[in-house]
């Protein structure tokens, strides 16, 4: 059997990578730092590995030992306004939690490790078409998470062999879609967003197909090459609004504040992922032969709504 060993699979993507790679025929390992949180999964064959990538532990031994190797874990980003310092917070645990895992891995071990990233790497680069290949601009979360993405390449240099994956704005039933989009618009609630920012366009992916793509990458993915994880269409995130209010059957309202507001609201880090633009595209993820399940948001979307409603 496949042995997987799986770093924030308690997480919003991780919940429903898991089930797939269980499907798909792999032994699951999956870290926590609270067993608790995967009582339902030990059913179903999961095997917990109690620990904290922040510190050292038996944990590492089996990491060490599995060939396969997804790392889905960041530090705590949602729930409040981010200033500065805690973005920096963010930046110094994600380098400590990465280079803490990586350096337990064995080379002649591992056949594939998956390191998930962040598209705000890339940064804002206008209505062009962005590929892997072009220059990293980082942004809003992006300078916070590029000592991490710049760190891989001692890795590979020392013979991990390193897939990178890089979701878009990840939409499914949890995390800020459900709570920034379906539950206020549910309410009747106006949506808030920032003036200038109208026809800035987003690059979506369902959940359900990051995670799809994840599987397929650990698969299929080439080492020592980076692949984003964007549906077919980059939209204009109003667009991705509209259509959750129509797949609700209700209202969209917006409101648009100054960016001063936001800043002061939501801190420079939000705000600044809030107005990129980052139009992604899913070629070299397609080359790979994935098949998406939900290649825009107007197949996606609806069924996220669906699903919600069941
Ligand atoms: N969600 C998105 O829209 C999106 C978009 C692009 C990229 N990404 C990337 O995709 C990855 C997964 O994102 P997500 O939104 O699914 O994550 P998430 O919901 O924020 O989950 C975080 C996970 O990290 C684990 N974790 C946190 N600190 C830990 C520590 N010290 N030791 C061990 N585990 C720890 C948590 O596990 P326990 O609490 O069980 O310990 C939890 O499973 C991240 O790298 C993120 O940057 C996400």
């Amino acid at each position: 059997m496949k042995r997987l060993f799986v770093t924030g699979g308690t997480g919003f993507i991780g919940k429903t990578f898991v089930p797939l790679a269980l499907e798909a025929g792999y032994q699951v390992r999956v870290l926590t730092r609270n067993a608790r949180s995967l009582a339902s999964w030990e059913r179903a064959g999961v095997l917990p590995v109690v620990g904290d990538l922040l510190s050292p532990g038996p944990w590492q031994e089996e990491a060490a030992a599995s060939e396969w190797v997804v790392h889905l874990a960041q530090p705590l980003t949602f729930g409040s306004r981010v200033t500065r310092k805690r973005a920096e917070a963010y930046r110094d645990q994600r380098l400590r939690m990465d280079s803490m895992l990586l350096e337990s891995l064995k080379p002649g071990v591992a056949r594939r490790v998956l390191y998930v990233g962040g598209t705000s790497y890339y940064g804002d680069q206008g209505p062009q078409l962005v590929t892997e290949d072009t220059t990293p601009r980082p942004s809003g979360w992006g300078p916070f998470i590029a000592p991490a993405i710049e760190s891989l390449a001692g890795y590979r240099a020392r013979g991990l062999p390193l897939v990178e994956a890089y979701p878009g704005s990840v939409y499914g039933p949890g995390s800020w879609f459900q709570e920034y989009a379906l539950n206020p618009l549910k309410k009747g609630e106006r949506l808030f967003g920032i003036k200038g920012t109208e026809t800035r366009r987003i690059s979506p992916i369902h959940v359900e197909d990051c995670a799809r793509a994840l599987l397929h990458l650990l698969e299929h993915g080439e080492p020592g090459k980076r692949y984003f994880v964007v549906d077919d269409e980059p939209v204009p995130f109003s667009e991705l609004l509209r259509v959750a209010a129509e797949s609700l059957g209700v209202s969209y309202k917006a409101t648009r504040l100054p960016r001063w507001l936001c800043h002061l609201m939501l801190g420079p880090v939000v705000t600044d992922s809030l107005t990129v633009e980052a139009r992604l595209s899913n070629a070299r993820l397609h080359c790979t032969g994935f098949q998406f399940r939900y290649p825009t948001i107007r197949e996606g979307v609806p069924a996220v709504v669906k699903q919600r409603a069941r």
